[in-house]
């Protein structure tokens, strides 16, 4: 890919700001309750390929790649409610221009402002463009010390004051953009999207990606890169870039049955993918189980641990809570020791492998109570 791609999508999504292009729009359906206070001039302005919106709950802080004129910023506004925050990040001036134009008239509609457009490129979400751009019209480059001096304040900048700070915030969603970020900044952009989200947060990304590798002639084709087809992830490397990061229970949420475009026999389709931030951090032993309880005969978590269907297996006290939670939580179940472990007493536990848990350590060796048998024989009729 050649180093003009950035500005040849810049360009491209300029000219998109200032006059709709169809070529870049991709059919979505959307509630149309949940579009009523977005102005006309934002949706006719809508250039996604799906609607990570869908995902959201009220009152999460939400920060959303590449936001161009705003509608799924407008329509998180509206889910998340008053309590929650929107991010919008855009690197295109006339995007943002579009977007923050339409931000009053969406709040005067909802009755709260709880959006705002910062300006970065979403593959280096701590530069702040805006203000770098302000230090750099005060001291201009003209020489390689000054070029050199520039390039030391960004890095300040990065530290000092960065666009968006590390796990600030709870879902990181995204819509038709990633692909549009250079091939050598892919990991980067991956490894931004884990920095700034909290343990215990999510990306819900849609975008392109296709069944082929994309051929270098078609990559270095900047119309075919800025109209979201040449940048595609491969479908599974798409995934894969998600769990390199350090995401867990990454999972495909939606994927178009049919292409939305096809080149040179090579499928381009929407997916839209869900990954959560929080399998990191120590393990310790309270005596949990947890059983999968199926349909498959074996599962694989992304920490290695596998487990077979049916079986007990003893998990650290991380791993029990991250079962518990979505995407995890309907496959099992859990079985608490019959004494529970304070997690301040509870000593170091080996997550590299996997050991069945017998009843008796959820018991206690000691345990020898012989019961009544319960009535579940009365069709629930109690007296
Ligand atoms: C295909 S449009 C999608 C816009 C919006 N998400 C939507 O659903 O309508 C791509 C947007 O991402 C922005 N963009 C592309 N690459 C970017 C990057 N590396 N950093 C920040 N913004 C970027 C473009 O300026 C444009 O507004």
């Amino acid at each position: 890919m050649s180093h003009n791609a950035e500005s040849a999508v810049k360009e491209r999504y300029a000219a998109a700001a200032k006059t709709p292009e169809a070529a870049l729009c991709c059919p979505i359906n959307y509630e149309p309750d949940l579009l009523a206070h977005i102005p006309q001039e934002v949706i006719e302005r809508d250039y996604g390929c799906g609607n990570p919106s869908r995902y959201l709950k009220p009152g999460e802080k939400v920060l959303d790649l590449g936001s161009g004129a705003g509608k799924i910023c407008f329509i998180a506004s509206k889910i998340v409610g008053p309590t929650g925050h929107v991010i919008g990040i855009d690197m295109t001036d006339e995007m943002l221009a579009v977007a923050r134009c339409n931000a009053p008239t969406v709040a005067e509609r909802l009755g709260y402002t709880n959006v705002e457009f910062r300006k970065g490129r979403i593959q280096d979400l701590a530069l702040d463009l805006e203000v770098l751009d302000r230090e750099l019209k005060a001291h201009p480059i003209t020489d390689v010390n000054s070029f050199l001096e520039a390039d030391e304040l960004a890095r300040e900048l990065r530290v000092r004051h960065p666009l968006v700070r590390n796990e600030s915030v709870d879902v990181v969603v995204s819509n038709c953009v990633l692909n549009l970020v250079e091939t050598g900044a892919k990991r980067q952009l991956f490894n931004e999207i884990f920095r700034v989200l909290r343990n215990g947060g999510r990306a819900v990304i849609s975008d392109i990606v296709s069944d082929e590798d994309v051929p270098e002639e078609m990559q270095s084709d900047s119309a075919l890169w800025s109209g979201c087809i040449s940048g595609a992830l491969r479908e599974d490397s798409f995934l894969q870039a998600f769990e390199d990061a350090g995401f867990y229970g990454v999972r495909i949420v939606e994927r178009g049955d049919r292409p939305w475009c096809t080149a040179k026999g090579i499928e381009f389709r929407t997916t839209t993918v869900e990954a959560f931030k929080g399998k990191q951090g120590p393990c310790f032993e309270r005596n949990q189980a947890v059983i999968y309880k199926g349909p498959f005969k074996t599962v694989l978590d992304d920490d290695g641990h596998r487990l077979e269907r049916g079986k007990r297996y003893a998990v650290c006290d991380k791993t029990y809570q991250l079962y518990r939670q979505p995407p995890y939580g309907e496959f099992f179940e859990f079985v608490e020791p019959l004494e529970s472990v304070p997690l301040e007493n509870a000593k170091p536990f080996d997550c590299s492998g996997m050991r069945l848990r017998h009843p008796k350590e959820t018991k206690g060796q000691d345990y020898d109570v012989t019961t009544e048998m319960s009535r579940c024989c009365d069709g629930g009729q109690r007296e």
